[in-house]
């Protein structure tokens, strides 16, 4: 969660500006700036590959289309096909081919590695005129209709913290990973807020 991290930033740089300031002499007041009230970082929301920051809720392909027809189609078409936003689904096996007849297509269905991102970045960037403005339920539903319009999930669908980080994106093995230990901690040691709920390993 941004919260935590943004917290973990505050901490380390208080603490890296205490070492300096006391090697300087005596701690300068430059007069501006607050401590964070307590539950200031909590309007920021991130939800990680493994379902940390997933907020409670749940909604079904069924109630999704609802949303999606309601909220969404004006700009990604009716059948998701795009038109004044990005086209959301199809394109699958097309990013890594050498048939000049398939052009690279990239969509959520096509390229995204993390069914998270879609609920991550929907709660907080769409719809393109009211970010924000969606219920988690509401968030969780137009989700599972992306999912089963992409073929990713079945019908009958319901999501919810546990489930979504479940689901298995088409592209998911198609990065090649980058740990690098010696500068990013392991995910167990990440500033994030700790799991509520079971790690998903696929
Ligand atoms: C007013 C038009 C509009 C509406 C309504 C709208 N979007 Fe979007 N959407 C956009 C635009 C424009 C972008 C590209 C934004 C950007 O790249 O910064 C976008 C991007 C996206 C993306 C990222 C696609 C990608 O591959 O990067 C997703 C997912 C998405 N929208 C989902 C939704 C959902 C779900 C709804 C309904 C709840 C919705 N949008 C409603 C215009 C809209």
């Amino acid at each position: 969660m941004p919260t935590t991290t943004e917290r973990a930033f505050v901490v380390a740089a208080a603490v890296l500006f205490c070492a300096a300031s006391r090697a300087a002499g005596p701690t300068p007041s430059y007069g501006f700036g607050a401590d964070p009230a307590p539950g200031e970082f909590d309007q920021f929301f991130a939800a990680m590959p493994d379902g940390r920051g997933l907020p409670a809720g749940s909604g079904s392909v069924e109630q999704g289309k609802v949303v999606y027809q309601e909220q969404c189609a004006a700009c990604h078409g009716a059948n998701l096909q795009g038109g004044l936003g990005d086209r959301l689904i199809g394109g699958r096996g097309t990013l890594a081919n050498s048939d000049p007849a398939k052009p690279p297509v990239k969509t959520i269905e096509s390229y995204w590695p993390y069914a998270t991102t879609i609920f991550d970045y929907v709660k907080r960037a769409m719809p393109f005129a009211a970010p924000g403005s969606l219920a988690d339920d509401q968030v969780y539903a137009v989700t599972a209709y992306i999912l089963a319009e992409a073929k990713i999930v079945p019908p009958d669908t319901v999501l919810n913290a546990a489930t979504l980080p479940a689901v298995k994106m088409p592209n998911r093995d198609g990065f090649i990973a980058d740990p690098r230990p010696d500068k990013f901690p392991p995910v167990a040691k990440s500033p994030h807020r700790s799991l509520s709920i079971a790690p998903v390993t696929n």
